[in-house]
């Protein structure tokens, strides 16, 4: 993981940074027979119930409409986890002084953005992400977007 405020991309945020903002990140190995046990503790910990996984690449269909949307700024009422299984990403955030922390993770990050805290996704130049999704319910986690459309 590397993060960095996006207008001052010298900047080095740290995890206690981004804990302060509430956003929460975990490294853990980048091979199943290794991730599968902290991966279970931390989804009993925090009480996430269901998991799947997605990818985003070449291969997938409407990519660039998908991606489109994932850079529009909106939140969730619910948080997002994900845990980067390969390939990379980047998160935009919104601090509490509405500026952009920008947080880069590839294999192995975990990382929770909190409930309604406003940020966009995108690849990055390798174009290619696989992760996985953890849920605290299987209700809605519907995005809200910042700015009609
Ligand atoms: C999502 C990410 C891309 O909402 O922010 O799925
Ligand atoms: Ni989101």
């Amino acid at each position: 993981m590397h993060a960095y405020l996006l207008d001052q991309p010298s900047s080095t945020l740290t995890a206690a940074e981004l804990a302060s903002e509430g956003i929460l990140h975990w490294v853990l190995p980048t091979d199943e027979a290794n991730y599968t046990e902290p991966l279970q503790k931390i989804r009993d910990e925090r009480g996430y119930i269901s998991m799947d996984q997605v990818h985003l690449g070449a291969s997938t269909p409407d990519l660039d409409t998908l991606l489109t949307k994932f850079f529009g700024e909106h939140l969730h009422t619910d948080e997002e986890i994900r845990f980067v299984v390969e390939g990379a990403g980047v998160f935009d955030l919104r601090n509490r002084e509405d500026r952009w922390m920008r947080v880069h993770v590839s294999a192995g990050d975990l990382i929770i953005v909190p409930a309604n805290k406003y940020h966009r996704f995108a690849l990055d130049d390798h174009k290619t992400i696989t992760c996985k999704r953890l849920f605290q319910d299987n209700s809605g986690w519907t995005p809200v977007p910042r700015f009609s459309p």
